[in-house]
């Protein structure tokens, strides 16, 4: 089974970018957090990260077909990208939607999500571990 885990702009900068808000671990490290529970779990995982939108559509134009499940961060575009709700669309299989900090308890503008209502589900202020639960969570689904 292989899962795809699409990281949006400025995740690139974990560990230096508003630590109050996203923690101090780096994007390489919680990547190969989630690589070791996939491994645990018998599931193969990629991570993709980009600060373009029209990359991030692309990535999820290629991965249709070729996936069984998919953890998405859109990070900033989250709230924006239309491109990118109508490239989950593209998908026939569960989508996970993470956040590191919980989206709920900060600025309005971050209360909305595009993703949320074509995602099977959405875990947000859980930090790094987030992904993790994502994961577990998608394993047992596609089991
Ligand atoms: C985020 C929340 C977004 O509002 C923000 O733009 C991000 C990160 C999170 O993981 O908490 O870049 O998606």
């Amino acid at each position: 089974k292989r899962i795809l885990v699409i990281h949006g702009p400025n995740l690139n900068m974990l560990g230096k970018r508003e630590p109050e808000h996203y923690g101090s671990q780096s994007l390489g490290a919680i990547d190969r957090s989630i690589k070791d529970r996939a491994r645990e779990l018998g599931v193969e995982v990629s991570a993709f990260q980009s600060n373009h939108e029209g990359e991030l559509v692309e990535a999820i134009q290629a991965a249709v077909g070729q996936i069984d499940g998919l953890i998405i961060n859109p990070a900033a575009f989250t709230h924006t990208s239309v491109a990118i709700r109508d490239a989950v669309l593209l998908l026939d299989v569960p989508v996970v939607e993470v956040h590191l900090s919980n989206i709920h308890k900060r600025e309005p503008f971050r209360h909305h999500s595009y993703i949320a209502d074509v995602a099977t589900a959405q875990i947000t202020g859980l930090g790094p571990a987030g992904y993790i639960y994502a994961l577990e969570a998608l394993a047992e689904m596609i089991a």
